[in-house]
């Protein structure tokens, strides 16, 4: 069940420039973004009171909205700024982080090049999305009905709220049939991703991955990819048909909410998580904790 309702917490959350208390952030109900998804968004963490990748993130929320055609009216260093002073405010060391743009309400129609742009950043406590019991047993996917876009159809390299309304869909149907997530296949019935986490197969030292030129090249994925190629695995980005699952020994998913994820079923298809795991699932344990931390 859900718990206390996301906009009925206490904290603090920075909204345009100032930390508003968690109540008060709020916006009209006539707002450009909740009608035409003119919203993009990050997920981050904070490990040990520091977060992980953050300039990466900034870049990336930078990046999206102007894939949107719209600019951020802060620089990358002030949304850094920004997103530390919201973990200072709400005294959180180990927690998820959303900064969130969007397009304001001045009109309401599909042209908003007068609206203003928005920036709030809200953080709080989410726990990984599975337990580590259920993460070491695998999880159990099913292949969802709905195909990640061409990006002749979406700027589908952005994080941004339209490419999630499928995901939204997917997962809906994948928790409604007794699954953990679904698996999306893309426009051309290729291997995608999960509907918020990359994927990766193993193979004895080779690792296979599907090339990201129609979803996000995830952060945790590019850094899982550096953190494999150092323990000395082959680590191959390819398109995979979806035929070609049964060559894999173990699978898992990665994102910053899922982290390293091992999967035990997709559809007719089964893995065993096992080494490379474990082995992955330690690196990126390790990658994520502080050094500071680490040698005290
Ligand atoms: C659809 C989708 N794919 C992949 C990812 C993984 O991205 P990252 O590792 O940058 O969190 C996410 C999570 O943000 C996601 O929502």
């Amino acid at each position: 069940m859900a718990g206390v309702p996301m906009d009925q917490r206490d904290g603090w959350i920075w909204f345009d420039g100032e930390m508003k208390p968690w109540k008060d952030a709020k916006i009209h109900v006539l707002t450009h973004g909740l009608h035409y998804a003119s919203s993009v968004f990050e997920g981050q963490r904070a490990y040990g009171g520091e977060i992980f990748k953050l300039r990466q993130h900034t870049e990336r929320l930078i990046y999206s909205a102007r894939q949107l055609d719209f600019q951020i009216p802060y620089s990358a260093d002030e949304i850094d700024a920004a997103n530390r002073a919201v973990l200072e405010a709400n005294k959180l060391t180990d927690c998820y982080l959303r900064p969130v743009a969007w397009r304001g309400s001045e009109t309401i129609s599909v042209p908003a090049r007068e609206n203003t742009v928005h920036l709030a950043i809200a953080a709080w406590v989410w726990p990984s999305y599975f337990t580590m019991e259920e993460r070491l047993k695998g999880i159990r996917l099913m292949w969802a009905k709905w195909k990640r876009p061409s990006p002749e159809t979406i700027p589908s390299t952005a994080k941004a709220a339209g490419l999630y309304m499928i995901c939204t869909l997917s997962k809906h149907a994948a928790m409604d049939a007794g699954y953990a997530d679904a698996l999306m296949l893309d426009y051309r019935g290729l291997v995608a991703e999960a509907t918020g986490a990359n994927v990766f197969f193993i193979k004895g030292d080779e690792i296979h991955t599907p090339l990201p030129d129609c979803f996000l090249n995830g952060i945790t994925r590019q850094t899982v990819i550096e953190l494999a190629r150092a323990k000395g695995f082959k680590v191959i980005e390819r398109h995979i048909k979806p035929e070609e699952l049964s060559n894999y020994d173990e699978c898992f998913l990665t994102g910053t909410a899922a982290e390293v994820t091992p999967v035990s079923e997709i559809g007719d298809f089964r893995f065993t998580p096992g080494i490379g795991c474990k082995t992955l699932i330690d690196a990126y344990t390790d990658a994520v904790t502080p050094k500071r931390q680490a040698a005290e």
